[in-house]
């Protein structure tokens, strides 16, 4: 299975899948690692591990399809059978939606559906759970779909708030089960798809 990782940050999560990939525990292949910005980190660092790597920009094509056309270009030159998104910030056009159904995949740092949405995303997420009184938070691994965080829930793992937590040292706990979480789920997926893609041969 061929994986393409979407991100606009850090990049520990794409970290964790690439080293998960290295030490055979995923039977999958990183194609393609996309960032919206040039300068992320996590862009710099795929590049620098030899990741082939682009950037989405929406501002240099003059108009959503023409953008939509450049994803699917390089998805499809990529050979890609599943995405995902990790720490990406930005909504996938519809065409792309369309064309990966059920084959993009997200993580949350929380337990969905509460504490997702627009503008629910690095500390603020972690803000809110503790703000909210929650004893426990968690981990979401969903599908994508046009909304932020609404699509299926596939799996979800949780994780305790402590009673002297504040948002960083429930990121860095919440963080920490990602890594080990994304991978499993993602072996999942690429069991399956290397199955179907046996088939189809
Ligand atoms: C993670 O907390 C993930 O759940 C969220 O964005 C963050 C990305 O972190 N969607 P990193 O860039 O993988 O370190």
């Amino acid at each position: 299975m061929n994986l393409a990782i979407f991100l606009s940050g850090t990049g520990s999560n794409f970290k964790a899948i690439a080293e998960a990939i290295e030490q055979g525990k995923i039977p999958a292949k990183i194609t393609l690692v996309a960032s919206n910005k040039p300068d992320t980190l996590g862009l710099i660092t795929a590049k620098d591990m030899g990741f082939y790597t682009t950037v989405f920009q929406r501002s240099e094509y003059p108009d959503g399809a023409s953008f939509a056309n450049y994803m699917l270009g390089i998805l499809s030159e990529r050979e890609v059978h599943l995405i995902a998104l990790a720490g990406y910030l930005r909504k996938i056009p519809p065409n792309v939606l369309r064309a990966f159904s059920n084959r993009i995949v997200n993580i949350h740092p929380a337990l969905l559906p509460k504490f997702g949405g627009k503008g629910m995303y690095g500390m603020n997420v972690h803000r809110a759970v503790i703000e909210a009184g929650e004893s426990e938070s968690g981990v979401t691994i969903h599908s994508v779909n046009e909304e932020y965080d609404c699509g299926e829930i596939i799996a979800q793992r949780r994780v305790p708030v402590l009673t002297d937590d504040i948002p960083e040292t429930l990121a860095a706990r919440v963080l920490k089960v990602e890594h080990q979480f994304y991978s499993e789920v993602i072996k999942e997926f690429a069991i399956r798809i290397n199955k179907e893609l046996k088939l189809n041969d």
